[in-house]
C-alpha cells in the first residue's frame, strides 16, 4: 500500500504523548513533517520542520497551516480541567485551525477527538457514531464542539475530517477500563494512515481503539476508512487483573464509559 500521498503534513501537539509516539511513525506518510506545539521540544531532524505556535493565536496558526497538504490535529488540552485553557486551546484553537485550513486550501484533517464526547453512555451499551454526544465534562464538550465545527467546514467548504474518538492511547493498558478502550500506538498510526489515504473520507467519526475483545464502540459507520487494527488489549488482561482491584459496580466510574472523567471537577474557570 502506498501511504505517502502527502508532500507536507502538519502535526500539532507534537510535544505531547501521542505527538512523540507519532513523530517517527509519520515519516512514512510524507516527505516533510511539520511539527508544532506551544512548548519548545527541541530542533527539527531531517525531513522535519519545527514551528512553535499557540493554537489560540490566529496569526500563528495561519502560519503553521500555510503550505501543508493535510493536518493531524492533536494539540490542545487533553484532560478535564478549568474551562479557560480548554476554551483557548480546544474551542478557539480549533476554530483558528479550520479558518487557516479554509484560507490555505487544506482539504483533509485528522482531528483528535475523544471518547469523552460520549462518556455518559453506560459500559453495558454499544454505541455507534450515530449516537448523540453525551459528553462527560467540559473537555468532552470542547471535543464535541470540534466535531461539529469540522462538520460545518465539510458542509460549507468541503474540508474532509476524520474525528477520531481516541480511547486510551498509551504504551500499554493501565487499568481495567483500558482493556476496552486501549489503542496501541501502532494502531493509532494505522488509523491515521487510513484517514489520510482513503479516497473519500467525507466527514467521519471513528472510534480510536485496537481490536479489544471487550468494547463499547461499533465502528461499522466508518468502514469506508479502511482501518484494520492489529493489536489487542487482551494480551495484557491477566497482568492488569493481577495489578488492579475489582471495581465497585455502584461507582459511576465503573458504570459509565468515561470512567473517572464522569466525576472530575468541580467545574470552574
Ligand atoms: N492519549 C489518549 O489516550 C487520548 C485519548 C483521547 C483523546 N486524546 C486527544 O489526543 C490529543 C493528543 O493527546 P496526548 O495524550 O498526546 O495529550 P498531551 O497533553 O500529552 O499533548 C497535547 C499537546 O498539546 C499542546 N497544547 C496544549 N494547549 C496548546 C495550545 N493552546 N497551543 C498549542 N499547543 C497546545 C501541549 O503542549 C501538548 O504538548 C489531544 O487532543 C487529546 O485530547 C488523547
Amino acid at each position: 500500500m502506498t501511504i505517502k500521498v502527502h508532500e507536507k503534513l502538519l502535526l500539532t501537539g507534537a510535544a505531547g504523548g501521542l505527538g512523540k509516539a507519532l513523530r517517527e511513525r509519520l515519516k512514512v506518510n510524507c516527505t516533510v513533517l511539520r511539527l508544532s506545539d506551544r512548548k519548545d521540544f527541541g530542533p527539527a531532524n531531517a525531513g522535519e520542520e519545527v514551528v512553535l505556535a499557540d493554537l489560540a493565536d490566529a496569526a500563528a496558526v495561519d502560519g503553521i497551516v500555510r503550505g501543508v497538504d493535510a493536518i493531524i490535529h492533536l494539540g490542545g488540552i487533553s484532560v478535564e480541567g478549568p474551562f479557560a485553557p480548554i476554551l483557548q486551546a480546544n474551542i478557539l484553537g480549533v476554530f483558528n485551525l479550520y479558518e487557516a485550513a479554509r484560507t490555505h486550501g487544506v482539504k483533509r484533517v485528522v482531528f483528535a477527538s475523544s471518547n469523552h464526547v460520549t462518556g455518559f453512555y453506560r459500559q453495558n451499551q454499544t454505541i455507534t457514531a450515530d449516537h448523540a454526544p453525551r459528553p462527560d465534562g467540559l473537555y468532552g464538550v470542547s471535543k464535541a464542539f470540534g466535531e461539529d465545527l469540522s462538520r460545518l467546514y465539510f458542509d460549507r467548504y468541503g474540508i474532509e475530517t476524520a474525528c477520531v474518538r481516541i480511547g486510551s492511547s498509551f504504551a500499554e493498558p493501565r487499568d481495567r477500563r483500558m482493556l476496552a478502550t486501549w489503542l496501541s500506538f501502532d494502531d493509532l498510526h494505522r488509523l491515521i494512515t487510513a484517514c489520510l489515504t482513503t479516497p473519500a473520507l467525507g466527514h467521519s467519526i471513528v472510534f480510536g481503539m485496537s481490536d479489544n475483545a471487550v468494547t463499547w464502540w461499533d465502528n461499522s459507520r466508518a468502514r469506508h476508512i479502511g482501518y484494520r487494527p492489529q493489536d489487542s488489549a487482551d494480551v495484557f488482561r491477566d497482568t492488569v487483573y493481577a495489578q488492579t482491584a475489582a471495581p465497585d459496580l455502584n461507582d459511576p466510574v465503573a458504570i459509565f464509559q468515561g470512567g473517572g472523567f464522569v466525576k472530575a471537577g468541580p467545574f470552574g474557570l
